[in-house]
């Protein structure tokens, strides 16, 4: 049989999931587990590029660990990016493999340089400039061949494919295989509260549904979603309403989403209705990742143990392409005898 394609994905260490992460990114990271052979990281280094508080970053990282555990990822795929040191060691050999112009023309460096990336005292750390060098590190060091991420991040898949292939050139070797970006299509969730803007942290509790959020919470979430700001042009659906039928389709109740939506055609749609089966479909997922997170907060030390021992595994396989890199750049190996 021939061996399965590498998939590679990691995320940041900020806090909660909420349903635009679960059914937008990480609902795809768990179904595709069944065709590939996967690995994602929780990366606490990239967290470290805007100004945070340590207490806050490691607790942060454990909560993410859970949460990814309770919605199904596997913990043998799951590791630590800090626990793994060959990124950084990676990252800094391909630093002098990376344009210094190319790195400021990022988009992202050029929003969060300009914005949340920034300390108070307008601090800007050479770790932004440097975020995605260390990204390129966390991929190429699986040499992963797809990696599933949204069409913000495309930009520095590019730039991984820019480094892999100068870092290819340099050594006179096909050594790196391309990454290459795996779009699913996804659904894309709004805010219930402004069905404006998509559904996220930054702008806001009450414009995103935690997937751990209590009953009552998400109950009154979708009440008092916003079903039309009177700005729909006659006979289109409000971004309101087709923000509510996502969602619905996305927990899987397609009957009711036929139902719902043949009312809509006839005219006949009851915001009520439609608001009471969305309400139990977020409430019958959310009920299903907390008493996973429950069952897994029981256990809670070995768990933790256990993802440091599935990373020490997961870093074996960055240890050889570190020895391989090594020999191809010239550096001393102690392992290869050179
Ligand atoms: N930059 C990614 C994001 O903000 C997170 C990330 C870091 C990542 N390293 C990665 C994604 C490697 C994919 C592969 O979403």
């Amino acid at each position: 049989m021939a061996e399965k394609k590498k998939v590679l994905s990691c995320i940041q260490p900020t806090g909660d999931i909420h349903y635009g992460n679960y059914f937008g990114a990480v609902k795809n990271w768990v179904d595709l587990q069944a065709k590939y052979d996967c690995t994602y990281g929780v990366v606490d280094y990239h967290a470290m590029t805007a100004p945070y508080n340590p207490v806050k970053l490691r607790a942060n990282t454990w909560e993410l660990i859970f949460n990814l555990l309770a919605i199904g990822i596997e913990k043998e795929n799951l590791f630590i990016q800090s626990l793994v040191p060959e990124h950084t060691e990676l990252c800094w050999i391909f630093n002098c493999f990376t344009s210094y112009g190319q790195l400021q023309r990022m988009t992202q460096f050029k929003d969060k340089s300009a914005d949340t990336g920034k300390g108070e005292d307008g601090f800007i750390s050479a770790g932004l400039l440097d975020y995605p060098v260390l990204q390129a590190a966390d991929i190429l060091v699986y040499r992963a061949d797809f990696v599933p991420v949204g069409k913000d991040q495309e930009q520095h898949l590019e730039l991984s494919r820019n480094i892999a292939q100068r870092f290819n050139q340099q050594v006179g070797k096909e050594y790196f295989v391309l990454p290459e970006t795996l779009f699913t299509e996804t659904p894309k969730i709004r805010s219930t509260a402004d069905p404006k803007r998509k559904m996220s942290k930054s702008a806001g509790e009450k414009h995103y549904i935690s997937i751990f959020s209590e009953e009552a919470r998400i109950r009154k979430q979708v009440k008092s979603a916003v079903t039309d700001a009177g700005d729909t042009p006659k006979g289109e659906m409000s971004e309101g309403v087709d923000n509510l039928f996502t969602l619905l389709k996305a927990s899987g109740k397609m009957e009711a989403h036929a139902s719902l939506m043949a009312d809509h055609n006839a005219g006949t749609l009851k915001y009520v209705d439609m608001k009471e089966a969305v309400g139990n479909a977020l409430v019958e997922l959310s009920t299903q990742f907390k008493d996973a997170k429950a069952d897994l907060m029981t256990d809670k030390k070995n768990i933790k143990n256990q993802i440091k021992y599935s990373s020490s595994l997961i870093r074996k396989r960055a240890q050889e392409t570190l020895r391989e890199v090594k020999d191809l750049a010239g550096l001393i190996n102690v392992k290869a005898g050179q």
